[in-house]
């Protein structure tokens, strides 16, 4: 049995998971109404959220799972990547626990929990392709094993999450804007044009330039005193992040004859991509799709239990001078 912590941004996380698969209790504090007011996550505000909630959110865990500490065989905490102020208040959180109840420590990568969301819904298959797609990462991932990552590809500027947030507060769309667009794209016709980063050659993603097209047609518009339908624009900006997105996936997956693809991440909740990577890889029968369900995509502590279990029994202990590590590698940690 594991205790999973996760406190990398804005959400305050605690899960018990039972074999590295099985939910026993999964609590998710949320501080997205703080946030909504400044537009995106303070994280001097998020700190201080954690402190006030971390405390409640484990003990709530712990109920919720009718466990006691001598039942956890360890304590899996995120220690980076995420906002230092607030990954500490989980860090933190994890070591005294760890020292008060000689129970052992593991460090997890967060989005290493992203992709470990999907092992809480079944068995992962090796080689296989992860389509990481969060507020802060856009990465294609190959995995050969358990606990194994290579990144074939990465933004080379936002996040896909990021470039979300940004064009939906240009369309005045309160934070965090990803589900906001989605929502939008839904009522609207992709009949702007918009364009795609395909970055030949490479597995890598760019968005700053189709944020910046959006906002300068829009700007364009009001200046001619045009007006564009803020869903028309949600459908295209959304057509658009998703056919790069779905485009460099399979080719990947065919180039390294994967079994599997996953998709991890905030984004990976967006209808939109869901549904284009089900019609895609519907032509593509010998790959597997698994796409978490929603409340495993955002941010949660039942992840990272799933990959502190994956990782304490390949060995992995932290000291009790682990630390949080804002831009820690997923290649090495
Ligand atoms: O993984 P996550 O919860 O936190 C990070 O680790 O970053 O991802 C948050 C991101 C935000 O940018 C949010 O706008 C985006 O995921 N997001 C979505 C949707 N739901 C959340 N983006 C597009 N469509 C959605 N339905
Ligand atoms: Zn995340």
């Amino acid at each position: 049995m594991v205790l999973g912590i996760e406190t990398s941004c804005d959400e305050t996380a605690a899960a018990v998971i039972k074999n590295g698969t099985e939910i026993i209790s999964n609590v998710v504090a949320s501080q997205i109404n703080s946030h909504k007011r400044f537009g995106g996550v303070v994280p001097e505000l998020a700190s201080r959220h954690h402190v006030e909630q971390i405390t409640i959110v484990i003990e709530e865990a712990m109920r919720q799972a009718g466990a006691s500490f001598q039942d956890l065989d360890a304590i899996a905490v995120t220690e980076g990547p995420g906002l230092v102020g607030a990954l500490l208040v989980g860090v933190n959180a994890a070591k005294a626990l760890s020292f008060t109840h000689q129970i052992p420590l593991v460090g997890v990568h967060h989005i290493a929990g992203h992709i470990y969301a999907n092992r809480l819904e079944h068995e992962m298959k090796f080689p296989l392709l992860a389509l990481v797609v969060s507020g802060g990462h856009t990465e294609l991932i190959l995995m050969k094993g358990h606990a194994e990552f290579e990144v074939i590809g990465e933004t080379r500027d936002d996040a896909a999450g990021e470039a979300y947030d940004k064009v939906a507060r240009t369309l005045n769309l309160p934070y965090p804007g990803g589900p906001q667009i989605d929502r939008l794209a839904h009522e609207g016709e992709p009949n702007i044009d918009l364009p795609r980063a395909w970055l030949e050659g490479t597995y890598d993603f760019s968005f700053s330039g189709l944020k910046s097209a959006v906002i300068n047609t829009l700007h364009n518009a009001a200046q001619r005193g045009e007006t564009i339908k803020p869903e028309d624009m949600a459908a295209s900006f959304q057509q658009s992040v998703v056919d790069v997105l779905v485009g460099k996936t399979i080719e990947a997956a065919k180039e390294f004859e994967v079994k599997e693809v996953l998709v991890a991440g905030g984004v990976a909740a967006n209808k939109g991509l869901r549904a284009a990577l089900e019609e895609a890889f519907h032509k593509l029968p010998d790959v597997e799709l698994s796409i978490p369900p929603i409340h495993l995509c955002t941010d949660n502590a039942a992840m990272i239990a799933a990959c502190g279990t994956v990782l304490f029994k390949k060995g992995k202990r932290s000291a009790l001078d682990l630390n949080a590590y804002p831009g820690l590698d997923i290649e090495n940690f």
